[in-house]
């Protein structure tokens, strides 16, 4: 146990100290977070004092990116009262936040700090504030004494806790209470202190690094595939063991949170617990204890087909919910061919694959065949450094999106459906007939290949409705460096000529305009001169796989056209694009869908046409 310990503390100061990746400019600036600071304005500590407050946090957030896609802050001052200055919405560039932060005054009295922590968990995250779905939610409570009341304090933090907010608790000075800085954090780890103000700064560096770290809130469906073969070892496969714990450790493990599940393979494959026996961080441990070594062949393939078939056949349809696999293993299948068919068929079904290299023999070339990119590729050279690469490999899960919206895959088969199976088209798209505008990515990023089974999903669409004046209308454009109209909502009056006419359109090629093409939609495809209908619901589904070029001018836009009472829809394709941006777009979280490729589309085809046309109720 204590080398345990030992071994985590050592792979924590290591990150630490070697890791200056995240202290400036590099990735987690971008990061997407939603964080509070409270900070505590009670009269132990005076003016000066109170100003070296405020001086940590401008400091800090010079080293974020700020800005509605990134990172947000806000600040809460508290002392016999609690004193929202900004919110998360309203500080969306460096400076309007500085400025904000150096003039805040200082409030003086007590220390309520239980009422401040209320007062964020029910306030600060909303959405009318400015709080974002998926995205970090990162507390950050500075204070420099007891509070009035420790037990209020204990359950409005644990409050936050149960929100899964994470709690980052400062202490300043001899006067803390370092119980209570405990029980305000989420974990210990979170908890710092320092003997006075003047040295807040030395710990500047932590507490980035440590927000860096944090993990957004999307739950996951989290499956470790270890590898029994007899290459590995017993004592080596203890390591693997070892390793998918402090990975759980990191991760909020929960009913509606992160759930595990975990297979062996070796000359077959074991079926270790299944995500409804991972649902506790407890159970889990307990579980992983009792994983035994199966020591035989190296059938890679058949652990990956395994969780395809079963493990993740299995998942219920959560909303929101990541499906992530782990895979560990030497790299050296006795079937390296199948290894890359199965993997390939997993990563098709919409699960993100990572993959674990251990050992000084891995072949590259197979790790990755498995992974979902090279970027989810990581090695190490002996099985019992696996604990110093842990913490990558949460930064993987905490940073991926995969799929935001279950895709349950009830084939296996990738050839479309035969068209004698299709259902007779419905008269009615929710309350009101529907105008419902395609904006088709066209980029050169996807091909022309890949175009066609673009057009062929909106095609199949189509053919789904009653198309004339008194239904539903369809209308579709494309865009890459360049917009162009395919047909407006009055150019068709029938299915037929819809169907045909998207069939017909062209693949173009260069860039990702997509600002242009919302400004677009909103400016000519939703008027009443290109068929547009006052008491049609107005919808725009958007097809992607790829960053738009100008993301602040795409939220802008996309926004604009929100607000014109257009319900917006977004479809993500691949793992290049960027799923924050995807998010944003849609009018709720839950408009949002991605699947791993562009033979994936039809099997979201149903769950698209729900969401169409459900009742978007009075949203505009
Ligand atoms: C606070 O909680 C402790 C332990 O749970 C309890 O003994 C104590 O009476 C409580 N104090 C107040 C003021 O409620
Ligand atoms: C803030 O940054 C300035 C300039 O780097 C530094 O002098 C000061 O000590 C910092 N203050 C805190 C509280 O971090
Ligand atoms: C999980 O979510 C469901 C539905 O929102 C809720 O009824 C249930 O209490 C939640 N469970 C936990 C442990 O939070
Ligand atoms: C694996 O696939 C490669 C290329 O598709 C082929 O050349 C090779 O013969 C295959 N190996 C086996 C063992 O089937
Ligand atoms: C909606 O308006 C169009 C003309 O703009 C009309 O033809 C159609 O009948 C109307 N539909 C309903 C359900 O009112």
């Amino acid at each position: 146990m204590i080398g345990h310990c030992l071994a985590l503390l050592l792979a924590f100061v290591a990150a630490t100290v070697a890791d200056p990746q995240y202290i400036v400019g590099s990735k987690c600036p971008d990061k997407p977070a939603d964080i509070v600071f409270v900070l505590d304005g009670s009269g132990s500590q005076g003016q000066a004092n109170f100003g070296k407050e405020l001086d940590f946090v401008s400091n800090f957030t010079k080293n974020f990116n700020i800005g509605p896609s990134t990172v947000q802050i806000s600040v809460v001052q508290f002392a016999t009262s609690v004193r929202n200055e900004f919110s998360l919405k309203d500080g969306h560039s460096s400076t309007t936040l500085i400025n904000s932060i150096s003039n805040i005054k200082w409030l003086n009295g007590e220390t309520y700090t239980g009422d401040a922590l209320n007062y964020v968990n029910r306030n600060s995250f909303q959405k009318v504030n400015g709080g974002r779905d998926h995205v970090a939610k990162v507390v950050i409570v500075l204070t420099d004494g007891g509070s009035n009341h420790p037990n209020e304090t204990a359950i409005a933090a644990k409050r936050l806790h149960d929100n899964h907010i994470n709690v980052v608790a400062i202490g300043i000075g001899s006067e803390v209470n370092k119980d209570e800085l405990n029980t305000i954090a989420s974990n210990s780890k979170h908890v710092f202190t320092v003997p006075n103000f003047d040295a807040l700064h030395t710990i500047h560096n932590d507490i980035t690094d440590t927000t860096c770290k944090l993990c957004d809130s999307t739950p996951m469906d989290l499956a470790f595939l270890l590898d029994g073969s007899g290459s590995e070892g017993n004592k080596d496969f203890g390591y693997q063991k070892n390793f998918a714990k402090l990975v759980v450790g990191e991760l909020h493990i929960g009913d509606n949170a992160t759930r595990v599940a975990m297979v062996t393979f070796s000359t077959g494959a074991n079926k270790n617990f299944d995500f409804k026996d991972g649902r506790s961080p407890n159970t889990v441990n307990h579980n992983i204890d009792r994983v035994h070594y199966p020591n035989g062949e190296s059938y890679t393939h058949l652990g990956l087909q395994y969780l395809h078939d079963h493990t993740f056949a299995q998942r219920e349809s959560r909303y929101g919910t990541k499906h992530i696999a782990v895979v560990l293993t030497d790299g050296r299948s006795n079937e390296e061919n199948l290894t890359k068919q199965q993997a390939a068929r997993l990563k098709a079904s919409g699960v993100l694959v990572i993959a674990v290299g251990i050992g000084a023999g891995v072949q590259m070339t197979e790790l990755k065949n498995i992974a979902s990119g090279d970027k989810y590729v990581v090695t190490v050279d002996e099985p019992k450094d696996l604990d110093k690469i842990h913490d990558k490999v949460v930064d993987l899960l905490c940073a991926s999106h995969n799929v935001f919206r279950t895709t349950i895959m009830t084939t296996t088969s990738t050839t479309a459906l035969p068209t004698t199976t299709t259902p007779e088209p419905r008269k009615v798209c929710g309350p009101r007939p529907a105008d419902i505008l395609f904006l088709l990515d066209s980029s050169d990023s996807e091909g022309a290949d890949n175009f066609a089974k673009e057009t062929g999903f909106v095609s199949n669409f189509a053919n789904r409705f009653y198309i004339d004046p008194q239904h539903n209308q369809i209308s579709a454009l494309t865009f890459s460096n360049n917009i162009q109209n395919a047909f407006w909502f009055n150019t068709y009056k029938n299915r037929h000529d819809v169907t045909h006419a998207i069939n017909n359109i062209k693949y173009v090629g260069a860039g990702t305009n997509t600002a242009d093409a919302f400004k677009f939609a909103r400016s000519q495809s939703f008027t009443k001169n290109h068929g547009s209908r006052a008491n049609a619901t107005k919808i725009a589904i958007v097809i992607t796989d790829g960053r738009s070029k100008d993301e602040a001018a795409t939220l802008r836009e996309a926004t604009s056209l929100k607000n014109s009472g257009v319900v917006v829809i977004s479809i993500g394709v691949g793992f290049g694009q960027d799923d924050h941006e995807l998010k944003s777009m849609a009018s709720r979280s839950n408009y949002v869908f991605s699947v791993s490729n562009f033979d994936a589309l039809k099997t979201i085809q149903r769950q698209v046409i729900e969401t169409t046309c459900q009742d978007h109720g009075a949203h505009h």
